[in-house]
């Protein structure tokens, strides 16, 4: 006897008229036209039904802030790191908690159901990681929380940053962050990641950087990070996240560099939507774009995911935890709008994503966690263009988030690949 089927579901690989049998949380079978008795059946009717979204990089301390005490009218990175930092003395842990906890809420209802998040250890009160500790244990019945220690000010250029970060990681981080390109000088950014790595190597945990999120061609900390990944044997355990100099350095350097990623087997976050707004704020035209050199990493056999990093904070006023939307982004701001392009942005925001963030029992597979979305569209590619409804959202077999499918539907006869859906409540007037 199953607790849940779903029957007639499209899968992201590919595969249609799938039917998924679950109990007890897991997956027990994913075939087509599988009968089993079930005390719930689901038909998905066609539509599709996708492991849920990851977000690899976000920064959860600082959600909902978007105002507080003022908004960043330059839009820069930097005038993001000075905001955050006058609005740090005015936190409270109640206001913390009580924003972190409304936007996984939102993530939720949006099939968002792992994220990492990175937390600043600056300060020694370390009330971001204890308000984040905290969120991460009231959320953990339903959204899984990876915490990285990121020395928001530098893990040199502030004082007592290394003791504070280590403080944090002693209190239950899970990851080792950093920021090398915000210390004074290029030489104290290359020894904040030797020291960091080295922490990472004595404690036995993950490294995910910030590194290089700058237009600065010449600042080429990935290449550290790459060298003491190896030097330590720590392949695969290392994510760079944001690589942003990446896009404006020399072609010549940026080939011989990429080799050397994909030696250290690194993983990568790009993301899209900070990136693109932070970053050619200094050009005048024409104006870069910031993203890093995600199709040719992809081709190099890296492991590049998508993160939000931001939503209505000191660095960005929108966004809603909306993964479709970063893979949108993403897309045309890479220019992957190939098929296989197209299908690789929707692996960033799930099957890469979860993969660098070492998530087990991920997939639509027998034996995984019943942890699924089913969206209203057919396939990967039209679940970005539509930035589909998430029907519903089960995380280890219990459904968590429903939505109403799109009320209009306008199917055109005969052209399927130009059905569209229109918004709910919307009437085409003949
Ligand atoms: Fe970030």
């Amino acid at each position: 006897m199953l607790d849940l089927l779903i029957t007639h579901a499209s899968l992201p690989d590919g595969r249609s008229d799938m039917s998924v049998g679950v109990t007890e949380g897991r997956i027990v079978a994913v075939e087509a036209g599988l009968k089993a008795p079930s005390a719930e059946v689901v038909n998905a009717q066609g539509l599709l039904l996708a492991p849920h979204f990851c977000d690899p990089h976000f920064h959860m301390d600082a959600t909902l802030s978007y105002g507080l005490p003022r908004v960043n009218r330059s839009g820069t990175l930097l005038e993001g790191i000075a905001l955050w930092g006058e609005l740090k003395p005015l936190l409270t842990e109640e206001a913390l908690v009580e924003r972190a906890l409304c936007y996984c809420d939102w993530a939720v209802a949006r099939g968002l159901l792992a994220i990492r998040t990175h937390v600043d250890t600056s300060d020694p009160s370390l009330l971001p990681v204890r308000a984040m500790l905290e969120v991460k244990r009231k959320v953990a019945s339903y959204l899984d929380l990876q915490l990285v220690a990121f020395p928001q000010d530098g893990v040199l250029r502030s004082a007592g940053g290394l003791n504070n970060l280590r403080r944090a990681l002693d209190l239950g981080v899970d990851v080792v962050g950093g920021i090398p390109h915000f210390e004074r000088t290029m030489a104290d950014g290359a020894l904040s990641v030797s020291l960091l790595c080295e922490e990472a190597e004595r404690r036995a945990l993950p490294v995910d950087m910030h590194c290089d999120e700058t237009d600065d061609p010449m600042s080429r900390h990935v290449e550290t990070l790459c060298s003491e990944t190896l030097r330590r044997g720590l392949q695969g355990r290392v994510t760079g996240s944001h690589l942003t100099s990446m896009h404006s350095m020399d072609n010549a350097y940026a080939s011989k560099l990429i080799a050397l990623m994909a030696e250290s087997r690194m993983g990568v976050v790009a993301n899209p939507l900070i990136n693109i707004t932070l970053q050619g704020r200094h050009d005048h035209y024409p104006k870069r774009r910031g993203l890093t050199r995600v199709p040719e990493l992809i081709a190099a056999g890296l492991r590049v995911a998508f993160g939000h990093d931001c939503v209505m904070d000191p660095w960005y006023a929108l966004g809603s935890g909306d993964m479709l939307e970063v893979a949108h982004m993403g897309l045309h701001a890479t220019h992957m709008t190939s098929q296989e392009g197209m299908r690789q942005c929707f692996e960033a925001v799930t099957t890469q994503a979860a993969s660098l963030m070492h998530l087990s029992n991920y997939g639509i597979e027998a034996g995984c966690n019943a942890s699924f979305v089913l969206l209203h569209a057919r396939d990967p590619v039209e679940a970005i263009r539509l930035r589909a409804a998430r029907l519903k959202v089960w995380r280890c077999g219990r459904l968590l988030a429903r939505s109403p499918a799109p009320e209009a539907c306008l199917a055109l006869p005969g052209r399927p690949s130009t059905t569209g859906f229109m918004p709910a409540g919307a009437q085409r007037i003949p």
